[in-house]
Order: C-alpha cells, then sequence, then structure tokens
C-alpha cells in the first residue's frame, strides 16, 4: 500500500484482480429489463453527463465526465434509483405481477393502490437512501418509515418528510446501529425493510436496490457512445457500504467481458471498510466500528454490503481513503469551473472522486501513485457526481466559507 503521510491519501493496488465469475446479475440482459422499468417512471430523464474539457487539460489527462445524479427525479441524488425498483419488485412479487412488463402506471390503476395500501416499508438511511425509499412508497400510496444516523443535518430530515415518509426516527447511534433498530422495527411489525446493505440471510432486496443503480450506468454508456467514447479508461467510484460501487463496476465488469475500465474505491479515512476489508486479505468483508466522523456523510458505513463486497474485491483495480479535505476540493472545483466547463453543485458524498482525481494529477507527492494507476495524457476518466447540496448549509461551509482546507 502507498501512503501519502502529509496528504494522508491511502492508495492499495488490488492483488487479487479478475479472475472470478461475472456478477449475472448485473449482466447486460438484467440491466436492460431495469432500465426499461424506470424509463416508465413518471418524470424520468437520463440525468446529464458532463465534460469537462477545461479541468482536462488543466489537469493534464484526455478527458474528464462526470455524471450529475443532483439532477434525478427532483431528488438531489441517485438513490432513488435503488429504492424505486425495489419497492416495485417487492409489489409485483406481492401481487405476482412480472418485474419485466409492468410499467409504473400499472401500478397506479385504482385496484392496484386498493390491493397495496396496506403495504409499510422501513429502512435506515443517512439521507438520501431514505429519501428514495419515502418518495417511491408514497408514488405507490404506501406507508414509509425512515430511521436516520445520529447527527443528521434537520435538512436532509425535512427533505426525507417531504418525500413523503409518514415518520422519521433520528437515533443516537452510527449508520450500522440504525440499520439493526429499522430491521428490529420491521420484525416486530411485520413491515418489510428495503436496506441498500445486505447480510447473511438478507439478500435479496439489497440485490434488487443494487441493479436499480444500474440504469444509472447504461445511461452513461449510452452517453459516452454520443462522445465516440466506448469504454472510459478510469472510473473513481465512492463506496459507503459498496452497493453504489458494486452495482456500477459489476455491471461494467459483465458489460465488458471481465475488463473493466481501471477502477478505484473512493472511502473516508476513518470508514473505510472496503479498503480495510482488502487490506485483511483474507477474502471477507470486514467493518469498522464505532461512530466516525466525515463530512461525507453517505459515506459514513461501517459494515460492506456483502453482495456488492465480492465484486469489488474480485474487479476494483485500486482501493484508497481520503480525508475530509479532498471531498471539499472536489466540491470547491466543481463549483468554480475553469473556462466554458459548466458548473455543478456537488455534495460533499458525491465530489470525493474529483477531489481525489485532481489531488493525484497536481501533487508531485502522489505522483508514485499516479504512475501506478497509469493515469496520464491518454486517459479517459469517468466520475459520477452522486448528490447534490443534499445539506445546503454544510455546503455552504464548505464552499462559501473553506471548511476543509488544504494541509499546508
Ligand atoms: C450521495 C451518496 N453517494 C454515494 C453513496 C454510497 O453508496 P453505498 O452506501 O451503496 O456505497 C451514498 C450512500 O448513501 C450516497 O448517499
Amino acid at each position: 500500500m502507498t501512503t501519502d503521510s502529509k496528504l494522508n491519501i491511502r492508495i492499495l493496488r488490488n492483488a487479487h484482480y479478475g479472475g472470478a465469475a461475472l456478477p449475472e446479475f448485473l449482466s447486460e440482459a438484467e440491466v436492460c429489463h431495469i432500465r426499461r422499468f424506470h424509463e416508465t417512471a413518471a418524470d424520468y430523464q437520463a440525468t446529464p453527463l458532463i465534460k469537462l474539457k477545461a479541468l482536462s487539460s488543466q489537469l493534464g489527462v484526455r478527458a474528464i465526465y462526470i455524471k450529475d445524479e443532483s439532477k434525478r427525479f427532483g431528488l438531489n441524488a441517485f438513490k432513488s434509483l435503488g429504492g424505486l425498483y425495489a419497492v416495485t419488485r417487492i409489489i409485483c412479487q406481492k401481487l405476482n405481477l412480472d418485474i419485466r412488463q409492468v410499467t409504473f402506471d400499472d401500478l397506479q390503476a385504482p385496484e392496484i393502490k386498493e390491493r397495496i395500501r396496506h403495504m409499510v416499508f422501513i429502512t435506515a438511511t443517512d439521507g438520501n437512501h431514505g429519501r428514495g425509499v419515502a418518495w417511491a412508497a408514497s408514488r405507490y400510496g404506501c406507508r414509509s418509515y425512515i430511521y436516520m444516523t445520529k447527527g443528521t443535518a434537520q435538512s436532509r430530515v425535512d427533505a426525507v418528510y417531504a418525500a413523503g415518509a409518514e415518520e422519521v426516527i433520528v437515533t443516537e447511534v452510527s449508520y450500522d446501529e440504525t440499520v439493526k433498530l429499522a430491521a428490529k422495527r420491521a420484525e416486530e411489525n411485520g413491515w418489510t425493510l428495503v436496506q441498500d446493505t445486505a447480510w447473511e440471510g438478507y439478500e435479496e432486496i439489497p440485490a434488487w436496490i443494487t441493479q436499480g443503480y444500474t440504469t444509472m450506468g447504461a445511461e452513461i454508456l449510452e452517453q459516452l457512445r454520443l462522445e465516440g467514447v466506448q469504454k472510459p479508461t478510469h472510473l473513481f467510484l465512492q463506496a459507503g457500504v459498496g452497493s453504489f460501487a458494486g452495482g456500477i463496476l459489476g455491471y461494467y465488469a459483465c458489460r465488458f467481458a471481465g475488463n473493466p475500465p481501471i477502477t478505484a474505491i473512493v472511502e473516508p479515512t476513518n470508514v473505510a471498510c472496503i479498503l480495510e476489508s482488502a487490506l485483511a486479505g483474507d477474502g471477507k468483508p470486514h467493518g469498522v466500528s464505532g461512530l466516525q466522523e466525515t463530512i461525507m456523510a453517505g459515506l459514513n458505513c461501517g459494515e460492506p454490503c456483502l453482495t456488492t463486497w465480492s465484486i469489488l474485491r474480485d474487479w476494483s483495480s485500486f482501493f484508497t481513503s481520503c480525508p475530509d479535505y479532498v471531498s471539499a476540493k472536489g466540491m470547491r472545483t466543481l463549483a468554480n469551473p475553469l473556462g466554458d466547463d459548466p458548473k455543478i453543485i456537488s455534495g460533499e458524498s458525491g465530489a470525493v472522486g474529483l477531489g481525489l482525481l485532481t489531488l493525484l494529477m497536481e501533487r508531485s507527492e502522489l505522483a508514485v501513485m499516479r504512475t501506478q494507476m497509469g493515469l496520464d495524457e491518454n486517459s479517459v476518466v469517468l466520475l459520477i457526481s452522486t448528490e447534490g447540496d443534499t445539506d445546503p448549509a454544510g455546503y455552504r461551509e464548505v464552499v462559501y466559507d473553506g471548511k476543509c482546507p488544504m494541509p499546508r
């Protein structure tokens, strides 16, 4: 592993890359069906894929493309793709409907709504996933209960209520402990837990959520093809539990027949459970315990998702961890574009990949890491800004007031 002591960035090359079976639940055929369903949803629109021309010249790479998920369903983050798809599958399972045929409008029919109006969905979240589940449940006329982690910004609680939640419960514990509380309440009440992370015995619904994220991956490939790009050379994917990263990387591993782009998983320093699992070297997922502090609320998760851990273990090229200032630098860079590049509002969990890319290309201390990763003037880099300013006050603290400055 390479660690820079001043910048405190860790990068681990994956010694166990490739050679594994491809994750069939993320195959091109599956992804086509998932996207077909999403396209039937009212308000569905592909989110923009933005080319940052001036920034790529400044950094010395051939191209930088960044997907702007702040535009997803008006919810300011990508997570609703998974929540909507999973809630729909649960409803289809209950009503014995074929998810491959059903449309969003089919499920709006009064006789269907009557049959599902007693269904109750529950989840734990640091914000975005809960908002997506509350939104999906309310669109089908169902109730949802959303558990949120200690210290959650009030604006995120308000956003979950605005999305249609019946009740929001802010706990006194970490994300991982909050998941346990929600699971217990689901069991006690016979409600359906729609959790975006899997563990032994709870894997089907998280896999549906992961599948839901692939619509984003499919949109990107289509958008890149319009630019004449068949495959990016590099991909930066941020991870909390790893469900998002596993969904995109697993799909690309299938789509490119076992040869996905060079992929770096990016996590916050104190809660880098994917990196720590890779470091343990026994092939198993390992958790990071305790309540940790990071501005990257969406990535503040200590236990890897069981379903996607093996995808990340087998198909990631690098595992990395970054302090908060890396994300802050990414947010400020995207908010203050160079030349004719458009401005992108990217939140704390959305911008860390771009922050890491800029540092890798700019800082002489990271030259060895840059070379290891093969980042140079031929690189076509893909990033996903997974959220906008989901905590507007926190966003302004970073972008206006300079919170989390670069180390001197
Ligand atoms: C904005 C944002 N980006 C990335 C992630 C990471 O997703 P995952 O927990 O599946 O790794 C999250 C998770 O909540 C998030 O909210």
